[in-house]
């Protein structure tokens, strides 16, 4: 008779707070027991000379969506997610994009319908608003927010997403009634689509200018600007996939002012850099996302953003358009302008390895501090903590286990996304999750998927604690309806 339906045994386990040996026992998909010496278990994973650390959560990613300028992502629910198992992340939050015109509900039905019965990992939604009419903010949202919809992205850029101020600040009150956490897409519009004009017009179309074009002065002026719209309305905001020096003093100026000014950086700001964008021929598509990697010098103050705590969060942004295909990166073209080549790299897979390989493995960061980045920090702040991000009894069983010795190279022959590059290829690693458990069942063992398409479960997520108001608004009179 057995004690645990699963007991992973003798592992070192790392949380956001603390390293400890011990044993983990888990039943109907929950963990029951941490403790040493446990009772037996129907199966058991020998996880000595292993760390166990909560699966990771994705907090951005791109899946089954569209990008604006119409191209689709090469990963659907199944080929993402599966990556996203082989790689160690047991949770996602993609986005349900709203394009002008259509009703919010629709689109966060129709993401629905793409996921069923192909996600392998956990999944919530994030929304992306780009049409905040009354009826949007009026109904629709806050009754998306009540049913588990509590976080949205803004765009300042792109022109089908982009929101004017005034309709930032619309969307801003609307999350601090309601109590949802709004992320922010910050760059200045005008300044790219000015710079993008000039450099056509000279003749200079390759994917290298695609990153002169996004400069980091852009996405400060629309950091602060982002900052001090949610300071006006004493709305908490996150800024999300920050790439460079500029943006992020901007943030932690806000920070020090005691704002609750939270941000994210990815994988590509730490190991691409602008001249990956000026690969022979029409190479440097592969590396193009927005914003574009920068210099080895942002790189480091990027790596120091993590360490001191300027980041919350170290998300992919995922945002697979497979490279040779017309309808991947080529859609307009082998030589498309810069203007027409769909942003986004890849990265869901590689994203905690590379982290735990450059930032443990090197003493950049500590255990501790890689879960927090990897997983709790991106739970709390969408809601979904205590159940995922952690391990703790009572928390779903979501766990990666990592062999912190095991030498990868990283090519897109390893990867299990429907992708035909990886940005790292050839990158070579130390440490990798070796076994991947959603709710107590394997979905990734030694590189090999092994789960189950539908086994992923719809999460609502909860008002975060991090969406309430400081208390201090900027402007004296409360002008929430
Ligand atoms: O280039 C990127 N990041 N593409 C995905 C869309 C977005 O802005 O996050
Ligand atoms: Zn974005
Ligand atoms: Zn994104």
């Amino acid at each position: 008779m057995s004690d645990y339906d699963l007991v992973v045994r003798n592992g070192m386990v790392a949380t956001a707070a603390d390293v400890f040996r011990a044993d983990i026992g888990v039943m109907d998909g929950r963990i029951a027991t941490i403790g040493a010496k446990l009772g037996r278990g129907r199966r058991e994973i020998d996880a000595e000379a292993k760390i166990v650390t909560p699966g990771g959560v994705d907090s951005h990613c791109h899946i089954a969506q569209r990008s604006s300028l119409g191209v689709m992502t090469a990963d659907d629910f199944f080929t993402a997610t599966r990556s996203a198992a082989c790689g160690g992340t047991t949770t996602v939050i993609p986005f349900a994009a709203q394009y002008r015109g259509m009703s919010l509900r629709q689109v966060v039905q129709d993401y629905h319908a793409s996921a069923e019965g192909k996600a392998v990992v956990d999944y919530a939604f994030h929304l992306i608003i780009s049409d905040p009419t009354e009826q949007v903010t009026g109904q629709e949202l806050p009754a998306l927010i009540k049913d588990g919809y509590t976080s949205f992205k803004i765009y300042m850029t792109y022109d089908l997403l982009k929101l004017d101020d005034r309709q930032i600040l619309e969307v801003l009150t609307l999350a601090r009634r309601e109590r949802a956490l709004v992320m922010v897409h910050a760059e200045n519009h005008d300044v790219i689509s000015w710079l993008s004009e000039k450099l056509l017009t000279a003749g200079h179309s390759a994917p290298r200018f695609h990153a002169v074009a996004h400069a980091p002065i852009a996405e400060r002026e629309a950091t602060s600007r982002a900052i001090s719209l949610a300071e006006l309305m004493d709305v908490p905001i996150l800024i999300v996939h920050v790439s460079a020096r500029e943006a992020m003093e901007q943030i932690r100026l806000a920070q020090d002012r005691g704002l609750k000014v939270y941000a994210e950086t990815c994988p590509q700001y730490l190991f691409l850099t602008a001249d990956d964008l000026d690969r022979p021929g029409f190479e440097g598509a592969k590396y193009m996302c927005s914003p574009p990697p920068r210099d080895k010098a942002n790189q480091e103050v990027i790596w120091r953003g993590l360490e001191t705590g300027v980041f919350e969060v170290f998300s992919s942004d995922h945002a697979p358009y497979r490279y040779d295909d017309p309808e991947g990166k080529m859609k307009h073209g082998r030589n498309a302008p810069f203007k027409k080549v769909a942003n986004g790299v890849p990265g869901l897979e590689v994203r905690t390895a590379l982290l735990f390989s450059e930032g443990v493995g090197k003493g950049r960061i500590d255990l501790p501090k890689f879960v927090a980045l990897t997983a709790t920090n991106a739970a709390k702040l969408y809601g979904l903590y205590p159940r995922k991000g952690t391990i703790a009894v009572g928390a779903d069983a979501d766990l990666a286990i990592w062999d912190p010795d095991k030498a990868v190279t990283i090519t897109q022959s390893m990867m299990h996304d429907a992708m035909d590059y990886t940005p790292y290829e050839g990158k070579q690693i130390k440490g990798w999750p070796v076994i991947t458990l959603v709710r107590g069942e394997p979905v990734a063992e030694g590189g090999e998927f092994v789960g189950k398409a539908g086994r992923g479960q719809f999460l609502k997520c909860d008002i975060s604690p991090a969406s309430k108001p400081l208390g201090r608004t900027m402007i004296g009179y409360d002008l929430t309806p």
